[in-house]
């Protein structure tokens, strides 16, 4: 029998961001929510906030994170990041993964993680690696798009996932602002 998580890449994702209890956390395109399922286990009594332009994987989500929705602990907004309403909150890790809206220009995305992420927070992106050449080309189309908006690449990896690698780039406000 395999022993395999439900999704390894997502796993591998959650690796990096390695949330730790108490902390604010947005995903954004979140899909069906599995990992906001992971992201919500490493907070605790922290929060999840996670997005998705798609009204079906929003309730996919919901279904899937019913009970820490109930709890408070996860907020889920149907909305595409740059509508979507997320008040005052701020957040100490902003997550993404495949999707492309933060690697293709003009990528409006950044200014909203700019407003809502906390001094000193992080940014971690995952891109599965379908072609040899996507990692580096999302790097450094990553690169150049969160750099207007003053962030820089501090790690960068891949991981060995199933079907595809799983590359992963994580982004600061150089100075910790
Ligand atoms: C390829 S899927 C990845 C889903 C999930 N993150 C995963 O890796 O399994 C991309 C998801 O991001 C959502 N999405 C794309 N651009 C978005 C944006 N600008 N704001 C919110 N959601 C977005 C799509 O609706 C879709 O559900």
């Amino acid at each position: 029998m395999s022993t395999r998580p439900p999704s390894d890449r997502l796993a591998a994702v959650a690796g990096v961001v390695a949330a730790t209890p108490g902390e604010r956390v947005l995903e954004v395109g979140c899909g069906a929510g599995v990992l906001v399922t992971l992201l919500a286990a490493a907070v605790g009594p922290g929060r999840v906030v996670a997005v998705d332009r798609s009204a079906r994987m929003v309730a996919a989500a919901a279904r899937r994170n019913r009970a820490a929705v109930e709890e408070g602990r996860v907020r889920l907004l149907a909305a595409a990041l740059v509508d979507a309403d997320l008040g005052a909150e701020r957040f100490d890790a902003v997550v993404a993964v495949d999707v492309r809206a933060f690697w293709t220009p003009p990528a409006p995305e950044w200014d909203v993680v700019a407003r809502v992420l906390a001094p000193g927070g992080r940014v971690v992106l995952g891109a599965s690696v379908m072609r040899p050449g996507d990692a580096d080309r999302v790097r450094a189309e990553v690169a150049a798009a969160a750099g207007r908006r003053g962030f820089a690449v501090t790690a960068a990896a891949q991981a060995g996932t199933d079907p595809f690698p799983t590359a992963t780039i994580e982004l600061r406000r150089p100075g910790g602002g």
